[in-house]
């Protein structure tokens, strides 16, 4: 799956770019969601959220990077959020709050890490989500350049996930890294300027679909 990052869209047409990105090729919405205390960053939340509900039905997949998940899971599924998914680092029992997401509504409940951030971390909270975002860059902006010593990483979180558990990628995803990502065992990729920098967008996504074989 190629999940757009709307992080690089062109806010002032929102609605525009979601539906011309989705009509490009890409699978489904990624909401990156900032607070500012997480990350070095502020992108937006709930309103923004329902905008993007507004101007479409595609899946929306929220990437918390906020350091309080279980304050802002709630009205981003109120929003429209169908994923959502929050930072091992913020929480202090994921397994705890993996299920309060879930109780919440969520379609599916993701957990994820920093680069700098070991696998073994989120091994006890495995159990309780879909899916796991390895983070390729730090996160809190786009544009910035893929880390491939997270590859490792993400082979030996493959290992351990259930065939209807997915692994997912953020950071720096582009036509020469995302074959890399993929052979680690990539399901799914997050990609926001390599889509939306572009001005050929069709042609983008299917430029990084050939790279994944
Ligand atoms: C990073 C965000 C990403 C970001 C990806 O903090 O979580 O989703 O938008 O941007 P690119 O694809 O440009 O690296
Ligand atoms: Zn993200």
């Amino acid at each position: 799956m190629i999940c757009a990052s709307v992080l690089s869209a062109d806010m002032a047409k929102l609605g525009a770019e979601i539906n011309e990105v989705l009509d490009s090729g890409a699978d489904f919405l990624h909401l990156d969601v900032m607070d500012g205390h997480y990350v070095p960053n502020i992108s937006f939340g709930p309103a923004f959220t329902a905008a993007c509900k507004r101007s479409t039905t595609a899946y929306l997949d929220a990437h918390l990077m906020v350091s309080d998940p279980v304050k802002y899971a709630l009205p981003m599924i109120k929003a429209g959020a169908h994923g959502i998914t929050f930072h091992i680092e913020t929480v202090e029992n994921p397994v705890y709050v993996a299920k309060l997401i879930r109780s919440l509504g969520a379609q599916h409940v993701g957990i994820t890490l920093d680069p700098e951030t070991p696998a073994e971390l989120i091994y006890p909270a495995l159990d309780e989500v879909d899916l796991v975002l390895v983070m390729s860059v730090k996160p809190g902006f786009s544009g910035q350049k893929f880390k491939p010593e997270v590859l490792p990483k993400c082979e030996a979180i493959k290992k351990r996930l259930r065939p209807n558990q997915r692994l997912q990628i953020d950071g720096g995803i582009a036509p020469d890294s995302i074959g890399s990502a993929r052979s680690a065992g990539v399901d799914w990729f997050v990609v926001a300027s390599a889509i939306f920098n572009t001005k050929d967008r069709p042609a983008a996504i299917r430029t990084l679909r050939q790279k994944l074989g």
